[in-house]
């Protein structure tokens, strides 16, 4: 678990960056995923260093236990009550900084905890980097009661947005269904394009069976875009500006 992982310049890049935003004494929101994996290795290693007195909340037992293993303070996020910084990956960033999160199935509590910090920030690589969100599927978090109906009902709110792909159950290697940290299962919504991420928003979030969805609007207040060189560059999100 504590293993190092393979090595990728623009991810540490990002990570890099990322961890000199960390000041003593923050609570901090550590994402999930493999970009956020490095960022907690390079976290851990200032930590030992500097001691920085940080008290962490994670957005996936996964990540929990990678922390605690390299020695940072994980704690309930109910403990922690609000954050000073969450450093989070991303699927997708589109040029206002709205995210496609959810890869991973953590974006239940990713939101819950970026939203409960006083600021996002997105570490990723070059290739997250899009004009428009869509090309990656978009991750829906549906309870497994009446699942079927859920996936029904998103696939005719689909339809009414002229989105008409058939939202998939995410599924194992094995084909048993995939379950996210509470027990609840993923659709995911192969769209393409999403032209109106605001109105697929509110359609999803309708829908009574659905917990949440990985469109993550007007949450992160900047991205951290790694280079392959191991250079890296801020983007701050054009309508907040
Ligand atoms: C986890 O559910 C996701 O939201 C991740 O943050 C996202 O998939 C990015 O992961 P990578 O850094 O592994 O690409």
């Amino acid at each position: 678990m504590t293993d190092q992982p393979v090595f990728d310049p623009a991810k540490d890049a990002a990570a890099l960056a990322a961890v000199k935003l960390v000041q003593p004494g923050m609570k901090l929101g550590l994402g999930t995923g493999s970009t956020a994996n490095v960022f907690v290795h390079r976290l851990a290693e200032r930590a030992a260093v500097e001691g920085l007195a940080l008290r962490c909340a994670a957005t996936s037992k996964a990540t929990a236990e990678l922390a605690a293993s390299l020695g940072l303070r994980v704690e309930p996020l109910d403990e922690l009550g609000w954050l000073d910084l969450t450093i989070d990956g991303a699927d997708e960033v589109d040029p206002d900084l709205n995210l496609i999160k959810g890869g991973g199935g953590a974006h239940l509590r990713e939101k819950i905890v970026a939203c409960a910090s006083d600021r996002m920030v997105v570490i990723a690589d070059q290739s997250k980097v899009v004009e428009q969100l869509g090309a990656f599927h978009l991750p829906v978090e549906v309870v497994p009661f009446g699942w079927q109906v859920t996936q029904a009902l998103i696939r005719k709110g689909l339809d009414g947005l002229e989105l008409s792909q058939r939202p998939i159950l995410r599924r194992l290697r094995d084909d048993a269904p995939f379950l996210t940290d509470e027990g609840n299962l993923i659709l995911d919504l192969s769209l393409e394009a999403i032209p109106d991420p605001q109105a697929l928003a509110l359609m999803l979030s309708r829908i009574p069976g659905v917990v949440e969805h990985g469109l993550f609007l007007g949450i992160c207040e900047m991205a951290i875009i790694g280079r392959d060189d191991g250079s890296s560059v801020e983007l701050v999100a054009e309508v907040t500006q």
